[in-house]
């Protein structure tokens, strides 16, 4: 039996705007996702998916995707469950050389799928890890995340991006700049996050962007300003200076919402948690629902979130300065 955990994500600053080539600064989170393997020699797969962000709901097939059982669960579940196994089985299969590998898969995630915390990539990058030890070889972290980044990039048809994953396996804050990814130095960031219950549209959000981009310079403009806004988010990041990140959030946030991505919901938390103090705060991911990321050293904006309409969870999320690690 092998276990390993690997933590989901925020974006700090960046997205949207990284899809056309502006740097972005995704953090991991402590939020974690752990997937046990146990080898099996018939070639058969078996997962078996707790998320926790669910009431513990579970699921169970066997075999390959078609073998689906028929069941009423979200599709996000499902997914994550199944057809993200599948593909990061292959990827083990292909870089072990063991093609006719089966495994039993248990997975019990903490992160609340597709709302901005990259759910998917986590389960990916831990149950690859945990896999490819399960066979005795060790991938290094960047390797992983390549593996984890063309796992997602099967199931999702094309439409990954290398952050979430290279995230997960490496640990701590991130600059992603088209396909350069790289490790950067963070302080302790106080994450507070709140959850609406909901989820966005990726593919819908993206395309949205794009549109407006097409027929508007303003939103080209837009688009470029958050590149400019995430320079200086770096720079504060270096010096360790919360306040100005907080200020540059809040940019960022009014900058999301000019690009028509943010939602009532994102919004009134988003002011719920500034107006009990926090430094600065903004959706995280794609948006029109799910997640918004706050900084706040004090609990006032976890109290004020868990009163605020809307807002179905409120949580703290310390960086997680490690990525993937091995349990058991
Ligand atoms: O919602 P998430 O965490 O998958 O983030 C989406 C980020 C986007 O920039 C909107 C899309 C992308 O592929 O980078």
């Amino acid at each position: 039996m092998t276990v390993s955990s690997a933590p989901g994500k925020v974006y700090l600053f960046g997205e949207h705007a990284v899809v056309y080539g502006e740097p972005a600064v995704p953090c991991a989170i402590e939020l974690r996702a752990r997937v046990e393997v146990n080898r099996r020699d018939d070639g058969k797969l078996r997962v078996h998916a707790e998320d926790l962000s669910l009431d513990g709901f579970t699921v169970e097939y066997s075999g390959t995707t078609d073998d689906r059982p028929d069941v009423n669960v979200s599709e996000s579940l499902l997914s994550a469950a199944t057809e993200y196994v599948d593909e990061a089985i292959e990827q083990v299969r292909a870089v072990t050389g063991e093609d006719d590998v089966g495994f039993d898969v248990t997975i019990e995630s903490d992160i609340p799928l597709g709302a901005g915390l990259g759910s998917s990539a986590a389960v990916v990058v831990a149950a690859i890890d945990a896999a490819t030890r399960e066979l005795g070889t060790t991938l290094e972290p960047v390797e992983l995340a390549e593996r984890a980044y063309r796992t997602e990039y099967e199931v999702q048809d094309g439409q990954a991006s290398r952050a979430d994953t290279f995230c997960s396996a490496t640990g701590g804050a991130v600059r992603v700049e088209g396909d350069d990814c790289r490790s950067i130095d963070a302080p302790d960031l106080p994450f507070v996050i709140g959850f609406d219950g909901g989820a966005g549209d990726t593919g819908q959000l993206v395309a949205g962007v794009r549109t407006l981009r097409e027929e508007y310079d303003f939103a080209e403009d837009t688009v470029e300003t958050v590149g400019d806004l995430v320079r200086a988010g770096e720079d504060a990041l270096a010096d360790g200076d919360l306040e100005e990140l907080g200020q540059l959030m809040d940019f960022n946030h009014g900058l999301l919402s000019a690009l028509g991505v943010s939602s009532r919901s994102l919004d009134r938390m988003v002011w719920a948690a500034r107006d009990a103090g926090a430094l600065g705060a903004k959706l995280t991911g794609a948006g029109g629902g799910g997640c918004i990321v706050a900084l706040d050293p004090t609990p006032e904006t976890e109290t004020a979130l868990s009163f605020t309409p809307g807002c179905e969870d409120a949580f703290r999320a310390e960086l997680a300065e490690e990525g993937v690690r091995q349990l058991e």
